[in-house]
């Protein structure tokens, strides 16, 4: 294992190589370790436990004992541990990006950003100040010896009170606030099992929410890599477990929803997307260029939410390819702690093979390669940044999500085929396009087969917002609606008047 000056870190006690369970940091019973490689050179950061079955119960038993003093704590001073947390994240930022930077690759400037994105889960993004904004109802009863009143509880409440959380490696910070904030502010305890690629950003958050006040018990971290079947399989079938959070690919999902059947947990499900991006000719093309490469080639092309299918209307095509290819081919694709570096590597080589398999498929099929198109060489995951042109709809990268830094152009003609082609996918997480006509903007936003919709911009990701999809994009909604995910509403008829 690198040591930990190794990291770089400000304060190394931020870098914590044990999982947590009960308040202790703990090892895996027999030992066993999963090493955790830097992306970018391929060197082994460090190792954090393989833990299975047994801890993952007791993790479990120890969430559901938190829970009984955890949800009667007061919205208020909920609001005031998760405002210290924030304050803690917000003190260690550096650190906590570089460690973003050591884990997935993605560039430091990148990285801030996705700590700010990160710590606003915890902060407004309706999580800490929506904790004391949980508001009931009172419902007119027709029956003049009734009173309604309707209350909200956090999900826990009854037998077991918690919620297992399960996370992926391309926002190693921000999805496990996006998902542990509303669940505390809601007064739900929490397992996480953080991938097993980035679980370092997963676990100095928790020391930092430990040094914040949050109670022993009240969050617990199991890492996990082999056992990971197990280890779902348990947090979905438990009885003590009264709901189960998961971003990740559509295929888990499904698996985990099985599960979850069982014993008919509630559910938050944010899987694969698969966004169409548009260029209508009445676009502003300079804008649409830009939009296209925040959101295309955001964390190199590894979030559910970069546009995956590039359509653009046949009088402006040519334009907007060769713009968009000059401003990748000024890409800078290296080792997120470089500065002159724009773009990181894939986070493992299995990615490289996804994106080097849809590449060669479209070329197969027809289409004409741009830009990159090839693994670059180094130590690390790097695959240059690919522009494809005239891919045809039956292309792989037309019908799955590559998580990858290739943007793959298809002409199109009218308003109607381009909205069918978009539509056309078993997926709908989000959807873009540009067009300056604002009835167009309308018809289009609503004729979309998504969760969200980005009209003239490529970016729409905020800890404010209903993050999440439709189809086989996912149940329920996280950020601006997040908490209500994690409370169970309670209806009580007050009669005897
Ligand atoms: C994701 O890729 O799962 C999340 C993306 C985002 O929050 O912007």
């Amino acid at each position: 294992m690198a040591s930990t000056a190794a990291f770089g870190f400000k304060e190394p006690s931020l870098i914590r190589t044990q999982a947590y369970i009960d308040g202790k940091w703990v090892d895996a019973k027999d030992g066993g370790v999963i090493k955790v490689t830097n992306p970018a050179t391929a060197e082994e950061l460090g190792t954090v436990p393989e833990l299975g079955l047994d801890e993952t119960k007791q993790a479990i038993a120890a969430a559901s004992e938190a829970f009984k003093t955890w949800s009667k704590t007061t919205p208020k001073q909920r609001h005031d541990i998760l405002m210290k947390f924030y304050a803690l994240m917000q003190e260690h930022q550096d650190d906590l990006a570089r460690l973003i930077t050591l884990e997935n690759g993605k560039p430091l400037a990148e990285a801030k950003g996705e700590h700010a994105y990160s710590a606003s889960f915890i902060e407004s993004g309706r999580v800490a100040e929506e904790a004391v904004r949980t508001y009931g109802e009172v419902i007119p009863s027709p029956f003049p010896q009734l009173r309604n009143v309707v209350i909200k509880q956090p999900i826990g409440m009854v037998l077991s009170p918690h919620r297992a959380i399960l996370t992926p490696w391309n926002f190693p910070s921000a999805m496990i606030t996006r998902k542990l904030g509303a669940a505390l502010a809601a007064g739900c305890t929490a397992v996480i099992k953080p991938p097993s690629e980035t679980p370092f950003s997963a676990l100095a958050l928790v020391e930092l929410a430990t040094r914040a006040g949050v109670p022993p018990g009240v969050i617990n971290v199991v890492t996990t890599q082999a056992n990971v079947s197990a280890v779902g399989r348990e947090m979905c079938e438990n009885t003590a477990v009264k709901k189960v959070s998961f971003t990740g690919s559509t295929p888990v999902a499904k698996m985990l929803y099985g599960l979850a059947a069982s014993t008919l947990k509630k559910v938050s499900i944010e899987a694969g997307g698969n966004a169409p991006f548009i260029v209508f000719d009445d676009a502003d093309i300079d804008a649409a260029v830009a939009g296209a490469i925040v959101c295309k080639f955001r964390g190199t092309g590894q979030t559910c939410v970069c546009a995956n299918r590039i359509y653009v209307q046949s009088s402006v095509y040519a334009d907007f390819a060769s713009r968009l290819a000059e401003k990748v081919a000024a890409f800078k694709v290296g080792n997120g702690l470089d500065e002159n570096t724009t773009h990181g590597p894939l986070i493992h080589d299995r990615a490289i093979e996804k994106v080097q398999r849809h590449v060669d498929d479209a070329l197969a099929k027809g289409a004409q390669l741009i830009h990159g198109g090839k693994r670059l060489p180094g130590p690390g995951s790097f695959f240059a940044p690919t522009v494809l042109s005239d891919v045809p709809p039956d292309a792989l990268v037309n019908k799955e999500e590559t998580f990858g830094p290739l943007a793959a152009l298809t002409r199109f003609e009218t308003e109607e085929e381009v909205i069918k082609l978009a539509n056309d996918t078993p997926v709908g997480l989000a959807g873009y396009f540009y067009s300056r006509d604002v009835g167009r903007v309308w018809r289009v936003a609503e004729a979309l087969e998504v969760g969200m919709v980005g009209t003239n911009t490529g970016l729409i990701s905020q800890a404010v917002i209903p993050f999440g999809g439709v189809k086989e994009s996912g149940l329920g909604r996280e950020g601006g609606h997040g908490i209500e995910e994690y409370m169970n509403v309670k209806f009580i008829a007050f009669g005897g008047l």
